[in-house]
């Protein structure tokens, strides 16, 4: 089956790990030309959240690879704690990350590929932006507003052939969960239980009792990326296992 994918050009934050560094491998097997983007080892070495992110990204981007066809906002993170434990940084934090860097990239790139008449963003966001969980509220809270953004921008884009799109990951088994000092090992030591028992208490929470892989996430943003997905717009695609009991 052609994606039509072959000679794209696809920008991924977050793309050297987990599931960012999933959707390049699977971009590339399909032919896009992918330029991967976090603050190490990436094609380009960047903090997403610096307000001059997007304009050095378009910039480098057009020079090594042409104008971009493809935006995947994959760049996240969180952490273990409780709601009266988070600081303002904290919030400040989470809403730079997961707000703010998408909306300036999106502002940033959106605009170029309505002139050019056609584009793919999606924006990676999490079941717990459906359904807030009490792990990080931060987390969760500024992962709705990302949902939300995304809306936003599949309303304001879409007529000018710009699909913008969301998925809403459970949990995934990457480095965010499995890394030493990661997730698995946080909610272990404030549940006081092994990091085999936070790991499985985690997966009993999904229906399908277990994480997903970041290739299953990565094969859903690549569908939304592709021409199969070209009468989708303003999706919150769930990749959760069935974690989120809604049919949204
Ligand atoms: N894993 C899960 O269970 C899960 C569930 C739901 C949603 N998600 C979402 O999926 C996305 C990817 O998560 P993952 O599990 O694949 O995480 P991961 O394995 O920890 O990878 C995160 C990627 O983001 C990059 N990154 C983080 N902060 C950045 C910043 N400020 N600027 C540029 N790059 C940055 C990292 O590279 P550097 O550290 O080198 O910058 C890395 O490439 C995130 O948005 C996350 O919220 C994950």
């Amino acid at each position: 089956m052609d994606l039509g994918l072959d000679g794209k050009v696809c920008v991924i934050t977050g793309g050297t790990r987990g599931i960012g560094a999933a959707v390049a491998r699977l971009l590339g097997a399909e032919g896009a030309r992918v330029l991967t983007v976090s603050r190490t080892e990436a094609d380009l070495n960047l903090d997403v959240t610096d307000p001059t992110a997007p304009g050095r990204i378009q910039a480098e981007c057009e020079e090594r690879l042409g104008p971009v066809d493809v935006l995947v906002n994959n760049a996240g993170t969180s952490e273990v704690k409780p709601l009266g434990e988070l600081t303002d940084g904290d919030w400040q934090r989470q809403w730079e990350l997961h707000v703010m860097a998408p909306m300036r990239l999106m502002r940033a790139l959106a605009p170029g590929m309505a002139d050019r008449g056609r584009g793919r963003i999606v924006n990676v966001c999490s079941s717990s932006g459906k359904r807030p969980s009490l792990t990080n509220a931060a987390y969760s809270v500024t992962k709705a507003a990302q949902l939300s953004l995304s809306r936003t921008f599949a309303d304001a884009y879409a007529a000018r052939g710009v699909l913008v799109n969301a998925v809403a990951p459970g949990p995934v088994e990457t480095g965010l969960w499995l890394s030493e000092g990661g997730l698995a090992d946080q909610v272990a030591a404030a549940k006081d239980i092994s990091r085999e028992e936070a790991l499985e208490a985690q997966a009993a929470k999904v229906p399908l009792g277990r994480f997903g892989t970041e290739e299953e996430v990565a094969g859903i943003i690549v569908v939304l990326c592709s021409a199969l997905a070209a009468n989708v717009s303003g999706a919150a695609w769930s990749v959760d296992g069935g974690a989120v009991p809604v049919i949204l």
